[in-house]
């Protein structure tokens, strides 16, 4: 079975260093909050380029906290896409806040910065734009817009750990960002994990009292807060593949050249790459016509695809009708009836991917 995403490999890949950093942190007898957690805030900011990096639960608690750490609550709105993971919105809600869902640009899958006009109102305080497959949304004219308007520009970087836009990482360009380490993750633990990035002091000592009970010390609450913690096998983890990161981006952006070049004769609508950014290609999606039935040849050929997503948040029972948007989102109902993520992840290796195409041709040929 050739698998959509593996982080089974990236054990495999680095196990004699990742098993010392399990069995050092298991005999340190501190599992949260402690060395490791602070040694891979400091790692990853001074990766990013940013001042500070604060470890929490999940990539959807990374966001909650962040919009949190703003000011955000009951009545707020925050722009955002429909074609994202349900946490982008599922944060949003749980702040409190209500989500404005606008249309993507069909060529990126990301955010549509000509459609932030018509969802901004006097409510708005923040825009979420989602760095969605491993490519940065077009963040110029977002953050001229979020400086415009005075609302919050909060990252969603879940997908797209390592990417640039303009020359300067992703994640350092809002006045917030937010991490997931969810295992398939270009960045991924061994179980759950997320992370929020900032360069304001103020807002990292707010995004810390928060993710514990609101402590300014221990055991003295100064603001109300709750628990979400990273732990410290995961930022020990964390530590290990950090190292590895761009090697495993290039490896992925490897992949994607051999997909464009060997499936550009084939009828599937290729991913397109914006100018000036670098794609990780957290994902590596075609569109088809017919989609569901390739799908279906190739599952039955051993070769496992995913759809991301199949039913934007718009549209899905728990919050059809209830939530507001921003104009018509026909890109994004567009995309999730043909998008199909195809295997992509640093340790496939070619043969797996010729082989990926070959069936590709073999279910256009019949
Ligand atoms: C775009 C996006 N945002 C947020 C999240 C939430 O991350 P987590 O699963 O760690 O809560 C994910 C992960 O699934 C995601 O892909």
């Amino acid at each position: 079975m050739i698998l959509c995403s593996n982080p089974k490999a990236q054990y495999r890949a680095h196990k004699p260093e990742i098993d010392k950093e399990i069995s050092k942190v298991l005999e340190s007898g501190q599992y949260i909050l402690g060395e490791q957690v602070q040694s891979f805030e400091r790692e990853f900011a001074q990766y990013l380029g940013v001042n500070f990096a604060i470890g929490v639960g999940s990539g959807t608690e990374a966001l909650h906290i962040a919009l949190k750490a703003a000011g955000l609550g009951k009545g707020d709105e925050v722009i955002t896409v429909s074609h994202t993971a349900i946490a982008t919105v599922a944060a949003i809600e749980v702040a409190g806040a209500n989500p404005v869902l606008v249309d993507i640009e069909s060529d990126f899958y990301t955010i549509n910065p000509n459609k932030l006009k018509k969802a901004i109102s006097k409510k708005t305080r923040a825009i979420i734009p989602v760095h969605l497959y491993g490519q940065p949304a077009d963040l110029a004219p977002i953050a001229s817009f979020a400086r415009q308007h005075r609302i919050h520009l909060i990252e969603d970087c879940a997908q797209a750990h390592g990417a640039m836009y303009k020359g300067k990482r992703i994640g350092s360009w809002g006045n917030l960002a937010c991490f997931s380490f969810y295992p398939t993750k270009n960045l991924g633990a061994f179980g759950d994990g997320g992370a929020i990035v900032t360069s304001s002091k103020k807002l990292a000592n707010t995004c810390r009292m928060l993710r514990e009970y609101g402590w300014s010390e221990t055991k003295v609450s100064s603001i109300p807060g709750w628990s979400s913690r990273l732990d410290e096998l995961q930022a020990a983890v964390l530590r290990v593949k950090l190292r590895y990161l761009d090697k495993d981006n290039e490896s992925r952006m490897k992949l994607a050249a051999m997909y464009d070049t060997l499936l550009a004769e084939t009828d599937l609508i290729l991913p397109k790459k914006k100018a000036r950014a670098t794609h990780v290609y957290h994902q590596y999606v075609v569109r088809s016509e017919r989609r569901d039935a390739l799908r279906d040849f190739l599952m039955k050929k051993g070769i496992q695809t995913l759809i991301h997503y199949p039913i934007p948040v718009h549209l899905q029972p728990a919050y059809r009708g209830k939530v507001k948007t921003g104009g018509k989102l026909k890109e994004t109902e567009h995309a999730a009836n043909k998008v199909l993520s195809l295997p992509i992840y640093p340790e496939l290796t070619q043969t797996q991917l010729r082989l990926v195409v070959k069936t590709i041709r073999a279910f256009f040929d019949q």
